[in-house]
């Protein structure tokens, strides 16, 4: 899952989890993981090129542990698509990508009510206006994913299903087997 800051990233990324039965992987979180620090504080006391480097260690970590024939579904945090040697290394494991697109406003608006509500810090917020031009600068970039799932009036899991369908993308064995088990139980007990 890729795209802006409040694209809905990793919410899309966890219901497009569950409805296929895969693990779900916040590129973010295995950043913190791995660094022992939350993304703010790496930003505040590192710098943004720290970051970066920390995200494309842990991106090629999670890569890695694509190839050991697990499904998983994993969200990057919105700056990292733009890194090229991300895109490179992303677009070289054969994993497809998904693009977010929503307009630039609503993620204005959505970063900001994050922000208020549920104290959502996210260090490359800013002004109305440098969040404008980074989006602007990021969107060509966005646009090289292998699909684009455009987001507006659409709930998260219409999303999400609409990405699986898209993809063709089917809930997983073992977990569609487990279900029939249980449903067998059920009936056998009624
Ligand atoms: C960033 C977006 C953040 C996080 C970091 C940098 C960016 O993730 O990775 O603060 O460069 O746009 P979200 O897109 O989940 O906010």
């Amino acid at each position: 899952m890729i795209g802006f800051m409040g694209a809905g990233k990793s919410s899309v990324g966890q219901a497009l989890g569950e409805l296929l039965g895969w693990p779900f992987e916040d590129l973010d979180a295995r950043i913190e993981l791995r660094e022992g620090r939350k993304v703010p504080e790496i930003f505040r006391d590192s710098g943004e090129a720290a970051f970066r480097w920390a995200e494309q260690a842990a991106l090629r970590e999670l890569l890695g542990e694509f190839g050991d024939g697990t499904r998983r579904i994993l969200a990057l945090g919105g700056g990292a698509f733009a890194q090229r040697q991300n895109a490179r290394l992303i677009a070289g494991s054969g994993v497809p990508s998904v693009f977010l697109d929503a307009d630039v406003m609503e993620l204005w608006q959505r970063c900001v009510e994050q922000a208020e509500q549920d104290g959502i810090e996210r260090p490359l917020l800013g002004s109305l206006e440098n969040f404008r031009k980074l989006y602007a600068a990021r969107r060509p970039h966005y646009l090289k994913a292998s699909f684009r799932q455009p987001t507006g009036g659409k709930t998260v899991k219409q999303i999400a299903a609409e990405v699986a369908q898209a993809l063709g993308l089917k809930r997983s064995r073992t977990k569609r087997r487990k279900e029939k088990r249980r449903e067998k139980r059920r009936g056998e007990k009624r």
